[in-house]
């Protein structure tokens, strides 16, 4: 573990932020890139530290992202590794609470919606330490998704909200956060993605998978509520069956599912489906590479709704509800849930 030397506040400078950004699972990584970047060039205003929970600890659910995105090596590595939802926000706020005491920081950024974005928040606001929270604001309004519990304590505790969207913005003033502490700000998630774009180009996956411009289809699939559930990720396998008998469809397999695959007796199926190839989860660039290519993405990620509407590539996304709503009503997304004939429809519409 890798520590920089504690500055007390009284010793810096007035205009020297010392600030924490939180990184922890896939999702944040991409996020924080641009905003550890911006705080490097305007060394006489910021000292950024890189605080990793280790929520997400796989080479390439995590290491991959720091090499593709330039993101120095973490400062100091809070190791937490993978725990039932409770506990691992226990035990990240546990761990994260003595960085908070030792370095002093004058804020903590936390990004996101993942149980490391909660757990830091919670041990910044316990040691009266102020916390902004990138990507304030969303709201799927379904208290079934973690996420989203996740999201709605952030919001209630964070000193300052930064939101991608002005309906965050309304959301946020309908649970009577006062306006001050909103500020839209824009997606840093899309200025990852526009700073990436041109490097991803040079990308082998395409070719290393034998894959031309749009003639195929990419899967992502991570959501408890369908790779858990064997109904809803039967369902979603008939539509795939379908599908794939047109258009072959790549589909890099996150953790969670490869576990839930075996644990629900699912494999044998998702082996004979000829159309559908399983790989291992991709870098940032290289899965950059490949959906920005694609025809189509089936999808029950977050942010992958909202890189598709940017590109302004199709994209069904495989819940009954979304975060994001401007991806539908200005972008390129639908709302398809797990229904096999909805999915099916979907797709040939
Ligand atoms: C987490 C986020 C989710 C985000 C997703 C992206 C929460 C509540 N969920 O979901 O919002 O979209 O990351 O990937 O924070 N595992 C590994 N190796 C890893 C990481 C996880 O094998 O590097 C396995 C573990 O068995 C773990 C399971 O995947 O139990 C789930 O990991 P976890 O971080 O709890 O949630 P995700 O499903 O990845």
């Amino acid at each position: 573990m890798k520590s920089s030397p504690g500055r007390l506040k009284s010793d810096r400078t007035q205009s020297m932020l010392k600030i924490i950004n939180v990184v922890g699972a896939r999702p944040n990584f991409m996020k924080v890139a641009p905003i550890m970047e911006a705080m490097k060039r305007r060394k006489r205003e910021f000292t950024p530290l890189l605080v990793h929970t280790g929520q997400h600890y796989d080479a390439d659910m995590s290491d991959t992202f720091f090499r593709d995105l330039d993101l120095p090596e973490p400062d100091i590595h809070l190791g937490v590794g993978s725990a039932p939802r409770e506990e691992q926000i226990d035990a990240v706020a546990e761990r994260f609470e003595p960085v908070i005491a030792r370095e002093q920081p004058d804020w903590v950024i936390v990004v996101g919606d993942v149980n490391s974005t909660l757990a830091c928040a919670r041990a910044a606001k316990k040691l009266a330490t102020k916390v902004a929270h990138v990507e304030a604001g969303l709201r799927s309004y379904d208290s079934s998704m973690p996420e989203e519990a996740n999201r709605v304590e952030t919001d209630q505790i964070a000193d300052l909200l930064f939101t991608p969207s002005t309906d965050a913005d309304n959301n946020l003033r309908a649970e009577s956060i006062p306006p001050g502490r909103i500020r839209l700000v824009g997606n840093v998630m899309i200025d990852s993605l526009y700073q990436h774009l041109e490097r991803s180009r040079q990308s082998p996956i395409r070719d290393q998978l034998g894959l031309t411009e749009k003639s195929y289809a990419v899967l992502t699939l991570h959501r408890p509520s369908n790779v858990d559930d064997p109904l809803a990720f039967g369902r979603i396998l008939v539509a795939l069956e379908t599908i794939t008998e047109k258009l072959p469809v790549v589909f890099p397999v996150h953790p969670r599912t490869r576990k839930t695959m075996a644990t629900l007796g699912l494999s044998e199926r998702i082996a004979k489906m000829k159309g559908l190839r399983l790989i291992e989860p991709l870098g940032y660039l290289d899965f950059l590479s490949l959906y920005s290519s694609a025809r189509l993405l089936l999808t029950d990620s977050g942010g992958i709704q909202e890189e598709t509407t940017v590109l302004g590539i199709p994209c069904l996304t495989l819940r009954e509800n979304t975060e994001r709503p401007i991806t539908v009503t200005m972008g390129t997304n639908k709302i398809v849930g797990t229904d096999t004939a909805r999915i099916i429809g979907a797709r040939e519409a």
